[in-house]
């Protein structure tokens, strides 16, 4: 398949473009970013610096494309959706719209996109212990975040794509996707990057600061887990969203110990309630993708974060030898 990945210079993007390309298809990326600033080296045909804002580069860049992996998008993790609204929901709105009318327009066979965890409403993530979201449970629609209900309406976007044009869509709903070579600074860092460098910065028998009381909960998924659910969810019928994430729940505390303990170092942790924390608790189900895809996550939360850490302590090391 002739296949482009928007965002392909992003964390998840950057990945999904190296794994395709090692699956025998033909890749193309664009991103607004230039390859310098993409942390991954990229092993594709061809890359495209386009702002995707614009339908004239959406035009341009599904050209000649069999399958669209749509991942570009305007975020970050909580600090960074908690603080900007209006620019992400304008930002991805534009990105998606225009996306979506460029691939009918020209003819492109099967687009996939990366929706949130973020879409599932507020109402139903109230304590720690929480009960794993359902896909059914989107609707009463109330997302916690402009940047979920933004997911939401491209969700809906796709819907109608597929019922009004006959579009071929495909809807991954991400649970915390975490690994190595994504961003790990500068404000748009998510929980296990953000701690992995805290940790990697911070000297042995030092204190690192976490966000809230460390009790609310989530569960992540490691970036290659999620690779092969994309693939699979990709080559499948399954028009429908799917989960793609991990049903262990592990608190933000825990995760900090699990870190520090793959650190080496003894570190104290302190809590700034202050900041924002995100909804109480997050886990996802994972009993349709399961029987739809026949897959799981197989990375454990101790062999993932020792990859990533890895990694994060390398950068810091190299940034702060600079
Ligand atoms: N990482 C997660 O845990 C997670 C969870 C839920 C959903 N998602 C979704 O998955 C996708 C990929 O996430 P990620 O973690 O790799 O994020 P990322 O920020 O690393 O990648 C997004 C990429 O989109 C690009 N982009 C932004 N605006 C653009 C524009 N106007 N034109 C072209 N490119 C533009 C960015 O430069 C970036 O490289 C996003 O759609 C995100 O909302 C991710």
């Amino acid at each position: 398949m002739k296949a482009l990945v928007t965002g392909g210079c992003g964390f998840i993007g950057s990945h999904l473009a190296n794994y395709l390309e090692e699956k025998g298809h033909r890749v193309k990326v664009a991103d607004i970013k230039t390859i310098s600033e993409c942390y991954l080296p990229l092993k594709v045909d061809k890359i495209i610096q386009a702002d995707l804002r614009k339908f004239n580069a959406c035009d341009y860049a599904t050209r000649d494309v069999d399958w669209v992996f749509n991942l570009s998008a305007n975020m970050g993790g909580i600090g960074f959706i908690t603080k900007v609204g209006a620019e992400v929901m304008h930002d991805n709105a534009l990105i998606n719209v225009n996306m979506m009318e460029a691939c009918r327009q020209n003819g492109v066979k099967r687009i996939f996109f990366s929706s949130s965890a973020c879409i599932y409403p507020a109402y139903r993530q109230t304590t720690p212990e929480v009960e794993p979201l359902k896909e059914e449970y989107a609707v009463p629609a109330q997302p916690d975040s402009f940047y979920g209900w933004e997911k939401l309406f491209t969700e809906q976007l796709m819907k109608a794509y597929s019922r009004d044009y006959g579009v071929d869509i495909r809807v991954a709903r991400f649970h915390n996707i975490y690994g190595h070579h994504g961003t790990y600074k500068g404000g748009r860092e998510k929980a296990p990057a953000s701690l992995c460098r805290k940790v990697a910065e911070v000297t042995d028998g030092g204190a690192i600061t976490i966000w809230g009381d460390g009790k609310q909960t989530r569960s992540f998924l490691y970036i290659d887990d999620s690779l092969d659910a994309i693939y699979k969810l990709m080559q499948s019928d399954c028009t429908e969203p799917l989960n793609i994430g991990s049903d262990e729940l592990i608190s933000i505390d825990e995760l900090a110990d699990l870190i520090i303990k793959i650190s080496g170092k003894k570190i104290k942790k302190q809590y700034d309630l202050a900041k924002p924390q995100g909804v109480r608790g997050r886990n996802a189900d994972l009993n349709l993708i399961k029987s739809v895809l026949n897959w799981e996550p197989k990375t454990t939360y101790r062999e993932g974060l020792t990859k990533t850490y890895k990694w994060i302590a390398e950068m810091v090391r190299e940034g702060q030898e600079k």
